[in-house]
């Protein structure tokens, strides 16, 4: 029995795909995505019998920015329509394909390819060049028209195909492409700058050592994990969720309840943007919303035991729509485990000598996207004693500069290997957390430290208190963080008061975390507004999910956050949603070359009186190896 929120089947996708072509015969037409359409809220909530509605995106051969249908496959029916205004459906494997194929075969690119001494005469040769295309938005070639999809292509060598595929950059080659007119617009060369030389491979045989002395690291669980499965719901120590996955969101947990008490109806990344602050032209323009603009869902990888994910480990598979309309299986695409965490408490009692001591773990829910040179993991954590986790786990390979004669601009694009330089850069993430604490409505508090003045009341000058303030309306609740006066958000639910008589509450803890850099007027800021600041809030709507709006490619910056705020809608008390972003300012540094080790970033959700007491008090006494 299919549940309103369980991702779409393969039977789903087919039937979608067919039920779309019988009533739109275009052989041109190919697919960007196919999501779930999530029903209204309050439906799910109630149980209704919900259709399963599919929205496929896509072009055809219409030269617009595409389709979008949304197919009821109940009724059988798909409602067709053009994506409106200069809305465009997300790049898919159609035009990125088209781009490449364009590019590889204009003769003024192959001529700046060859002046730098690269071998283009036959087909094996120019299949060792790669070719990245990057969306155009914000930073289209004045030649391309308005409406138009369009990307830039910007282009590396490789030594074979199994060779690091960004290690040689042909620097200063830029193809813009107009996707919508079938061609190459215009070839921009910022001069040749030698081709680097050196081996970037960090494939294990091509290491003049591997480590012989790490034993090995069994996690073993003999009576299995703690957790059940039902389909795609998940129960753990109290904890009870659905996982899924959105073509734009990735990894999304729904209905998250503790203890039978309501936590999160949805929690998901909504949009990331990714802005480079380099003056070199190859990089200057560069902010891609890997969410919406590639479809991060789409690029989710298959992931391998005991290397992705180590010990008793539960996968679920997701199908996926191909730009052709079939069905693309993709095993162990979300992977979940227990893993022990240290110690959740203890304390050694000095009068009788003992110690009480508790083992924490907690249950993670990840999944690993792969947009480019960059991967990024997700991971939910859960943990024993109500706190919740997200940690962004960034990794890939940076992008790079080919640097001439030692010739760096060290403060923009720092030098990581002989020859390579790479460029500052952001990643921006912003997370949907849609509240459902205890049912009900929900409100928001800003909370932080005020230091008392030196004064009859506080002579010494050591006093401090906590401070909290309601955000009451959307204008209010447009924050930053201030590591230095201990900042966090709240969300209480005012009519379910916990037996101290304070109302339930979660914290939101942010971690020191910059903005968005790109000045306000910048096409940057317009397009990823969400980056300006670390919190945001809006009373639930029905398909409110986009931190920067629905249709990203080659957009200005429509119905994203700054807009949908716009009105300034009250907050007091409501069914409260919270965008949160969170970000990484990426000052790349040799060890990031020639593969980064993983970076960190995320947030945590914090039981403030949402229990009456330490909640793990149940953990039992006995220790691992008791
Ligand atoms: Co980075």
């Amino acid at each position: 029995m299919t549940h309103p929120l369980d991702p779409l089947t393969a039977a789903e996708i087919t039937h979608a795909v067919a039920t779309f072509r019988s009533q739109h015969d275009d052989e041109k037409a190919f697919f960007s995505s196919a999501g779930l359409v999530e029903p209204p809220k309050d439906k799910v909530k109630a149980g209704a019998d919900v259709p399963r509605i599919v929205r496929l995106l896509g072009v055809d051969k219409t030269p617009d920015g595409g389709f979008a249908a949304d197919v009821n496959l109940d009724a059988g029916e798909a409602s067709i329509s053009r994506l409106p205004g200069n809305a465009q459906a997300p790049y898919g494997f159609a035009d990125l394909g088209l781009a490449v194929v364009l590019t590889k075969q204009n003769e003024e690119w192959l001529v700046a390819v060859a002046k730098r001494g690269i071998a283009t005469a036959t087909e094996e040769d120019l299949e060792l060049i790669q070719i990245d295309p990057w969306p155009a938005g914000g930073f289209a070639h004045s030649a391309i028209p308005e409406g138009h999809r369009a990307v830039r292509c910007i282009a590396f060598v490789r030594e074979d195909e199994t060779d690091n595929g960004y290690a040689r950059p042909i620097h200063g080659l830029i193809a813009h492409v107009d996707i919508t007119a079938r061609q190459v617009i215009a070839i921009e060369d910022n001069g040749v700058v030698p081709m680097p030389t050196a081996s970037g491979r960090f494939d294990s045989p091509s290491q003049s050592l591997t480590r012989t002395d790490l034993k090995e690291l069994a996690i073993t669980q003999p009576d299995g994990p703690s957790f059940s499965v039902d389909g795609y719901k998940v129960n753990w120590q109290g904890y009870e969720f659905r996982v899924g996955i959105h073509p734009v969101n990735g990894l999304v947990l729904h209905q998250l309840s503790l203890r039978d008490r309501p936590v999160l109806y949805r929690a998901a990344l909504s949009e990331m943007v990714v802005p480079y602050g380099d003056s070199d032209p190859m990089h200057s323009w560069k902010h891609v919303l890997d969410a919406s603009e590639y479809n991060m869902g789409q690029l989710i990888n298959s992931l391998k035991l005991g290397c992705d994910c180590l010990g008793e480990i539960h996968y679920f598979d997701i199908d996926q729509i191909t730009h052709e309309g079939a069905v693309k299986r993709v095993e162990n695409a979300i992977c979940m485990h227990e893993e022990d965490y240290g110690i959740q408490w203890k304390h050694y009692d000095s009068s009788s000598r003992t110690s009480e001591v508790r083992r924490s773990r907690r249950l993670v829910i990840s999944s690993i996207f792969t947009i480019g040179n960059y991967d990024y993991g997700f991971y939910w954590y859960l943990y024993l004693d109500g706190t919740i986790q997200m940690e962004i786990k960034l990794t890939g390979i940076v992008g790079v500069s080919a640097v001439a004669d030692g010739q760096v601009n060290a403060a923009q694009s720092p030098l990581i290997s002989t020859e390579l330089s790479s460029p500052v850069h952001q990643h921006v993430f912003n997370f949907r957390l849609d509240w459902e604490l205890d049912g009900g409505s929900n409100s928001l508090y800003e909370n932080q430290i005020e230091v008392l003045p030196m004064d009859d009341k506080n002579p010494a000058g050591t006093q401090f208190r906590s401070v909290s303030r309601q955000l009451t309306d959307e204008a209010s609740a447009k924050r930053n963080i201030s590591p230095e006066v201990s900042r966090y958000w709240k969300v209480t639910n005012p009519a379910s008061i916990n037996g101290l008589g304070q109302p339930v509450a979660y914290k939101l803890l942010p971690q020191a975390s910059p903005a968005l850099f790109a000045h306000a007027d910048s096409q940057v800021a317009r397009r990823a507004g969400f980056g300006k600041h670390h919190l945001w809030a809006t009373p639930y709507v029905d398909g409110e999910l986009h931190a920067a709006g629905p249709y990203t490619v080659m957009h200005e910056g429509q119905e994203g956050l700054p807009e949908l705020t716009a009105d300034n809608r009250d907050i007091s008390d409501c069914d409260l949603v919270m965008w949160h972003t969170v970000a990484v300012t990426h000052v790349p540094r040799p060890e990031d070359w020639p593969v980064m080790p993983v970076e960190y970033c995320g947030f945590h959700l914090i039981p403030v009186g949402f229990f009456d007491r330490n909640p793990t008090l149940d953990l039992p006494s006995s220790c691992h190896g008791d």
